[in-house]
Order: structure tokens, then sequence, then C-alpha cells
């Protein structure tokens, strides 16, 4: 089988890699970006996502798959069509469909056989119809059979790789046998749940999973500031919560907020498309508030300590949305940098991997280095916004040894609180309050079989 995936992004070329893997061949990777395919045919990876690239080059050595600019050769004869292109978000919430509209155009100029085109980016419920009826409107060769399968990506950036690999499971809408055929016969070898339902049900499985992991995190930092006023400590809070099988215990921690490139931009996608039809979706509304809020926590907790940042070292530790990533897209450290820029702060910045892109957008305006102690040195303040583990495992006496004045205002809750009071040093987080070590306690009493 041929399979051609457009967009080489964290989600498709992940997918490519990883359909090689498990044992497609004939894989041919398709992007605009010529600098991005260059560096891919030399077994160069252009973002950063843990294994990735051992990946690549394994799979382009067994000759299973390539990389091009040329689309047209690509989608010509091309079995499956995996559109795996950007839904970024318009200035009134809703998601931009360009890019999937232009890949279609694109098929439609130069496919010669019968092809199966699977939309893996998130789209709102209906793309996939759409897309479908616009290929169909504009193909020149009406014999040819063309339809379009929805296949929602649910990989997290970090853990792309080993998510795609063994995920949770893989959802496929289609709305005819041929289709289903198609997309179990590309994941026979996926060690996971495949699960079938009509195209408009997988559009809202993401949609839904996405939303309600924001509402999650969103939930806990609301707690997070509650526990704050009443002196109850989050972190506890937390702990008590995932005993309870129906909670679970991931996406309880509090936090400065969630970025990256899915969680804004689907929650405000979902929630306008509600409005369109009539509906308010108010639970993703309060989500996408407490996010908006939360992002400026800190910033809001420094104004009480300065008047004014002018002209003061600022050192911010951690600029990728989470650890894992090179991805800034919606990052919290962006809008407090652009915050403390417009008050004329000294801003200088640390991430292992994340510098490059954020040069993009703040050029030299703020200061960069690899080196947290660089960055913190006689710094008047310190904003911790990436819980990287090298910021973790950074000994907090070198915060006092370092900076001006050891002010951390720290996003991720990375330290105990008691040993920062201990070190000497003024360190505000989020909804903690400080624990007697010998009263925090678990018994569990229970003999092994029932753990
Ligand atoms: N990033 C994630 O963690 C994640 C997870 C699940 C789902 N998604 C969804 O997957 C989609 C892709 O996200 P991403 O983060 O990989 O995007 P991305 O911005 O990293 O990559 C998109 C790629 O598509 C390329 N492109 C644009 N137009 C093209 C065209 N006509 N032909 C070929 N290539 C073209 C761009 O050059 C870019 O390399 C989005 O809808 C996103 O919501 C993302």
């Amino acid at each position: 089988m041929k399979i051609a995936v457009a967009g080489t992004g964290y989600v498709g070329l992940v997918t490519g890699v990883c359909l090689a893997e498990n044992g497609n061949e004939n894989i041919m990777c398709v992007d605009v970006d010529e600098e991005k395919v260059n560096l891919m045919k030399k077994g160069i990876c252009p973002i950063f996502e843990e294994g990735l690239e051992e990946l690549m080059q394994k799979n382009y050595q067994k000759g299973r798959i390539d990389y091009t600019t040329d689309y047209k050769s690509a989608y010509k004869d091309s079995d499956v069509i995996i559109i795996a292109v950007g839904t970024p978000e318009k200035t009134d919430g809703s998601a931009n469909l360009d890019a999937i509209k232009d890949v279609a155009m694109q098929i439609t100029e130069c496919i010669t056989k019968d092809v199966l085109v699977v939309i893996k980016s998130t789209v709102p419920m209906g793309t996939n119809e759409k897309i479908e009826k616009l290929i169909k409107e504009h193909l020149i060769d009406k014999n040819i059979r063309v339809e379009i399968a929805s296949n929602p990506e649910f990989l997290s950036q970090g853990t792309a790789v080993k998510d795609m690999l063994h995920g949770y499971r893989i959802v496929c809408g289609v709305e005819s046998e041929w289709a289903k055929e198609i997309l179990q016969e590309i994941y026979k070898n996926f060690d996971q749940p495949i699960l079938i339902t009509n195209r408009n049900s997988a559009e809202m499985i993401k949609y839904a999973s996405n939303d309600f992991l924001a509402l999650k995190i969103s939930f806990m930092n609301d707690i997070a500031n509650l526990c704050e006023i009443v002196g109850a400590d989050i972190e506890e809070v937390a702990l008590g919560m995932s005993y309870d099988k129906r909670i679970g215990n991931k996406f309880l921690k509090a936090g400065i907020g969630y970025g990256g490139s899915c969680f804004p931009k689907d929650t405000k996608a979902l929630h306008w498309l509600a409005q369109f039809k009539g509906y308010e979706l108010k639970t993703v509304k309060a989500a996408i508030e407490v996010n908006e809020n939360q992002k400026l926590k800190l910033i809001k907790k420094a104004a009480e300590y300065f008047e004014s940042f002018e002209g003061k070292k600022i050192a911010i530790l951690g600029l990728t949305f989470k650890p894992g990533t090179d991805d800034i897209r919606e990052a919290p450290s962006i809008s407090n940098i652009k915050y403390l820029l417009e008050d004329e702060a000294d801003i200088y910045a640390y991430d292992p991997v994340g510098i490059k892109n954020v040069q993009k957008i703040f050029g030299d305006s703020i200061k960069y280095s690899d080196s947290i102690e660089d960055v913190i040195k006689d710094a008047e303040a310190c904003f911790i916004m990436t819980e990287w583990e090298d910021v973790k495992n950074f000994e907090l006496k070198k915060y006092r040894e370092l900076m001006k004045r050891p002010l951390i205002f720290d996003g991720r809750n990375c330290y105990d609180l008691v040993e920062a009071k201990n070190e000497g040093l003024e360190y505000y987080s989020l909804g903690r309050a400080p624990m007697n070590p010998e009263i925090t306690t678990v018994i569990d009493n229970r003999n092994k079989e029932q753990k």
C-alpha cells in the first residue's frame, strides 16, 4: 500500500515514522517547507521529540520512508493520503481549515486512482464531510473513488513516539466498509484497541478528550487558588483525590496553566462551534477563563513585590509549554515575557531546547543562555515556567548564592516549601501550604492483595 502523509510537524512526521516502524512500506512524507524536507532527507529531525530521529534514520535506511516537497508525485498514485497539517485558531476562536483545504485541492489536481484520504488533523465536527464534498466537486476524473476517513491523533508532545506506538486507542471514523478495511490494514501491527465509529463521532472524540483534560487542569488550578485562600495544600488535596479510581491520578497537578498547540485552541474551537450551533458549553468556557487568569498569576503576585520591573534583571527558567518538547506555542512563558518586556524588564531566559523558537518571537530583546547559573546570576526575581528535570534538580542554595535577591515565583511547584524556606529563599508557588512532614503520611494497612 502506498501512503502519503501531508505535513511533517509533530503529528505528521511521528505518524509517518511510526507507520513505517510498524511494518508499513512505501511512505512518502510531504511538506511545503523545503528546509525541513532537506533536513529530514539527511536523517535530521526538524523537531525535538525523544526517539524520533533514531526511528527516522532506521526506517529511511530500510527504504520504508522518504520525504519530499513534490506533492504531485507523492499523491498521484497513493492508496492512502493522511492529512496532518496544522489547524490553528482564528481570531474568533474557530479552527482555521485553510491548510486542510489547500491539501484537498492539491489532491484533486493530481490523483490518478482510488484513494482514501485520512484526516488526522484536529478538525471540527462535519469537516470530514465538507472536505469530501470539496474534493468530489473539484475532481477532474469523476470515475476515481475518493472517500474521507477521520483518524484523530492523541499523542502528547514529549512522549509522541511512545504515545503513537503504544497509545490508549486508535479512533477511526468511517462511512464505508472499504475505508474501515484500509485503516485496519494500516494499523494491524499496533498493540492498541481500534475503535471504529462514524466520522462525526471520531471528530468529537478528539475534541471531547482534549477539552476534558483541559477541564481537569483548570479545575485543579481553580481548587489550588482556593487552597491558597483557605490554607489547604493542593498537593495533599490531589494526593487524596487520586486514591479514588473514578478520579485517577493524572492531570491533577496545579500550575501556571495549560499551553501548547492543542488544549488552548481545541477548547476555544469547541466552545465556538457549540455557540455557533446555539448551545453554550459552560464547562469548557470556564476551563478557558480559569486558564487565561492562571497564566498571569505569577506576574500578579510579583507585582506585590515590585512597583515596576523597569531595568531589573529578571530570570526565566523554562520557555517551552512543557518539558520534553521544543514547542513554545501558547506557552505561559510567552505571555509573561511580553508583560515583563512592556514593563522594560531586563530578561534573561534559560531553556535546554526552546531558545531557537523563542528567538523567532523576541529576537534580541531578551538574553538567552543554556546555563541556569548564568540566567539567575544577579537577578532580582526568578520565574519558573517549565518543570525541566535540570530545573527541578537545581540546588536551592545556588539561588541564594547567585541572585541579587533570592525571590522565586515557581509556576510548576518544583521545590519543597520547607526546604526552600530553610535555604533562605523567598519562594512563592501555587496553591500550597507548608506541610508538617511528621503529620503528612500515608498509612496503608491493606494487605498486598487488596492494594
Ligand atoms: N502537536 C500535537 O501535540 C498534536 C496532537 C494531536 C493532534 N494535533 C493536531 O494535528 C494537526 C497538526 O499539528 P502539528 O502540531 O503537527 O502541526 P505543525 O504546525 O507542527 O505541522 C504542520 C506541518 O504542515 C506543513 N504544511 C502546511 N501546509 C501544507 C501543505 N499544503 N502540504 C504539506 N504540508 C503542509 C507545515 O509546513 C508544517 O510542517 C493539528 O490539527 C493539531 O491540532 C496536534
